[in-house]
């Protein structure tokens, strides 16, 4: 198991001030920046491309940027996250026609891999692949949207995943993303996640930083 990590998603960010609200949750203590990226295609949602990510490195983000990519097909925009600065890259497996040839595209720009599993999708499409895989993340609610509530069936598979990372002895990150928020977020740990996507659960807040010290406390217990 990896150190706990906090990745706010800019989704729920005020878009007109980005740079500032980034600033303003690592400062609260975040660890990592998600950014959706929504296509209007394989999600019904549209949000922001490589150009504001390439934004956030001018304008200072040294933090790792977790780029979730919820488009299809993947293999252009793979290229384009690389040259925009982004550290992770995830997709949706069934987004690519070739699963190995696109997280192999991901390992040569120099970006750490990672697949996506939606809430309804098995965890097959991981198996074939370990070695090429820095980060796992499991979809707990259906992508496209902010604000969704948590599915629980998700903790289930979660162990499942955690089981199947520690018996390949690789480290890969174990990430969920959506619904996530103060009150589940233990039990979200207790089931085997390591990196935590919050939304609206940090910046639909007052205080980043009380937000993000409580998720803390709830994890160090
Ligand atoms: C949904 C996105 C999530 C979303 C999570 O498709 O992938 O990252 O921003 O938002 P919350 O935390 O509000 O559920
Ligand atoms: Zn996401």
């Amino acid at each position: 198991m990896q150190k706990f990590q906090i990745a706010p998603s800019i989704l729920s960010a005020d878009f007109a001030r980005l740079g500032e609200e980034v600033d303003q949750v690592l400062a609260a203590g975040a660890d990592i920046v998600h950014f959706d990226v929504m296509d209007n295609h394989y999600v019904p949602n549209l949000t922001i491309g490589p150009m504001v990510c390439k934004a956030l490195r001018d304008y200072g983000i040294s933090a790792p940027i977790d780029v979730h990519l919820m488009v299809q097909p993947v293999d252009e925009l793979i290229k384009m996250f690389i040259d925009a600065g982004a550290t992770y890259i995830t997709f949706h497996p069934e987004a690519s026609q070739h699963l190995d040839r696109s997280l192999q595209l991901i390992k040569d720009g120099g970006c750490q891999a990672g697949l996506v599993f939606n809430p309804g999708t098995p965890l097959h499409a991981m198996d074939y692949v370990m070695d090429k895989l820095d980060m796992v993340l499991l979809m707990s609610v259906n992508p496209g949207f902010g604000g969704q509530k948590f599915i629980p069936g998700t903790l289930d598979k979660l162990r499942e995943a955690r089981q199947k990372i520690d018996a390949s002895g690789r480290q890969i990150r174990l990430e969920i993303d959506g619904g996530v928020n103060i009150d589940n977020i233990r039990s979200i740990a207790e089931a085997g996640a390591d990196t935590f996507v919050a939304g609206s659960a940090i910046f639909n807040t007052e205080d980043y930083q009380v937000t993000i010290e409580k998720m803390k406390a709830q994890l160090a217990l």
